[in-house]
C-alpha cells in the first residue's frame, strides 16, 4: 500500500480558469468535524448507489444534506426534496457546511452563496466519476463549490466540450475546489481511486459538493 502523497507538499492555490480555483487546504481545519457530520448524517440517510439513467449503479455512493438533493435513476437526473431511500426529507444541512461553503464561494468573489444542497460523495479504491458538466440546477449564477476529504483524488478539469482534454489535479484533504462565472459549465471528473491507508477516512475519500439548484 502506498504511503507517500497522502498530503500535499505545501499550501498553494492553483488558478483553473475565469472563477475556479483549488483553495489549498481551506477546509484543513474544520475537516475532521465534517467527516464526523457525515458519518451521523450517514445513519439518517445512507451511502447508496445510484443508477444512471442506462441502469448502470455508479461507483461513486452517495447521500445529499439539505432542502435539495441530486438523485438519478432510470427516469434520469434531478432534484428531489425527498430521500427516495427512506421517503424522508434529507438530514439538514450543518451550520458549519453552509458558513465553509460561504466563505469558500467569498473567496472567489461569489458573495452570499448560500447552498440548497449539499451532495455527499464516498469514494473507495477504483471508484471514478466521469466527465460531466453540472447542468441540473435552474441557478446557474452561483458557483459549485467542492469539499475533498480523506484519500488524495486526481480531478479532472476539462472545458466547455466533453472532448476538450481535461487537465489532471491532485486534491487533498481539506482541499476546496470552487467553480462559477465563466466557469460554471466546464466539464469536470474524477480519477479511479488510488489504494492507500488515510488517518481520517482509512481507504475512502469524501467529496462535498455545495449547489444552488433554484
Ligand atoms: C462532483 O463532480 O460532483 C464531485 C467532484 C469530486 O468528487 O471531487
Ligand atoms: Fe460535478
Amino acid at each position: 500500500m502506498m504511503q507517500a502523497d497522502l498530503f500535499a507538499d505545501e499550501k498553494r492555490d492553483v488558478e483553473l480558469g475565469p472563477g475556479a480555483a483549488i483553495l489549498s487546504r481551506f477546509a484543513l481545519d474544520a475537516a475532521d468535524a465534517l467527516i464526523a457530520h457525515i458519518e451521523r448524517m450517514s445513519v439518517l440517510s445512507p451511502f447508496r448507489h445510484m443508477e444512471t439513467r442506462g441502469g448502470k449503479a455508479m461507483s461513486v455512493a452517495m447521500f445529499n444534506c439539505g432542502a435539495w438533493g441530486w438523485v438519478s435513476d432510470r427516469s434520469g437526473y434531478r432534484y428531489d426534496a425527498i430521500d427516495p431511500v427512506t421517503a424522508l426529507p434529507w438530514p439538514d444541512l450543518p451550520t458549519l457546511f453552509l458558513d465553509l461553503a460561504n466563505r469558500a464561494a467569498d473567496a472567489l468573489g461569489f458573495g452570499g452563496f448560500v447552498p440548497d444542497a449539499c451532495l455527499v460523495n464516498r469514494y473507495v479504491v477504483g471508484s471514478r466519476l466521469s466527465l460531466h458538466q453540472d447542468r441540473d440546477e435552474r441557478d446557474r449564477d452561483a458557483p459549485i463549490v467542492s469539499v475533498s476529504l480523506g484519500l488524495p483524488a486526481t480531478f479532472l478539469w476539462g472545458g466547455h466540450k466533453r472532448n476538450d482534454r481535461p487537465a489532471r489535479h491532485r486534491l487533498f484533504h481539506g482541499d476546496v475546489v470552487v467553480w462559477g462565472g465563466p466557469s460554471r459549465l466546464v466539464f469536470h471528473g474524477v480519477d479511479e481511486l488510488k489504494d492507500a491507508d488515510h488517518p481520517s477516512t482509512g481507504a475512502m475519500r469524501y467529496n462535498l459538493t455545495f449547489r444552488k439548484t433554484r
